[in-house]
């Protein structure tokens, strides 16, 4: 039989679902270790920003398959909280190695409780949604999600709507319930 590998839980979804600060607090309640895979990209790379605006959507997207790529080989890759940028599911090669890492959460989210919650962060590392208004921003959220949805719902093991939940504790302690209760056999 295999050595046993505890699983990661890996957290997609669109930018502003929350994957950073939910995943930072199941860290934390789970005593684990927290990666982001947007972090690893700026501190490998280069930041988000500039990548995309300087080479291009498709230079991002190779940088953020060989980071993922390399995280699937390292040894140590077990047993963590993995946040990652929203678009790493677009492609096929992620979608297999993200399945291969461990046990995906898609937190799920309306694109007008996107746009709200992107109103109060920085926007540095989400190029893509630059704008030159509100309502442009909207349907570029919108447009994007419309590509995604089925590949978010397609990976994930299990669903969370952060617009119905907002609080980040309650949110950690369903994700760490669910598994626990042996809700996914893998
Ligand atoms: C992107 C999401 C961003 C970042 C990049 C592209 C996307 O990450 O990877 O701007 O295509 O949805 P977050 O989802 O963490 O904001």
């Amino acid at each position: 039989m295999d050595e046993f590998k505890p699983k990661n839980l890996i957290l997609i979804g669109m930018m502003g679902s929350g994957k950073s600060s939910i995943g930072m607090k199941l860290a934390q309640d789970l005593e684990i270790d927290f990666i982001d895979t947007d972090q690893l990209i700026e501190t490998q790379y280069d930041l988000i920003i500039n990548l995309i605006n300087e080479k291009g959507e498709e230079f991002f997207r190779n940088i953020e398959s060989q980071v993922l790529q390399d995280l699937n080989q390292e040894k140590f890759s077990q047993n963590k909280i993995i946040a990652t940028g929203g678009g790493i599911i677009l492609r096929e090669q992620n979608r297999k190695i993200l399945k291969e890492l461990g046990l995906i959460i898609w937190l799920k989210v309306k694109p007008e409780t996107i746009l709200s919650r992107l109103k109060k962060q920085e926007n540095e590392n989400r190029p893509l949604l630059k704008s030159n208004s509100e309502d442009e921003k909207l349907s570029k959220i919108i447009n994007i999600l419309k590509v995604r949805e089925n590949l978010y719902a397609d990976l994930a093991d299990l669903v969370i709507d952060t617009d119905k939940i907002k609080n980040l504790a309650e949110i950690s302690e369903k994700i760490i319930n669910y598994f626990k209760n042996g809700n996914f056999t893998q």
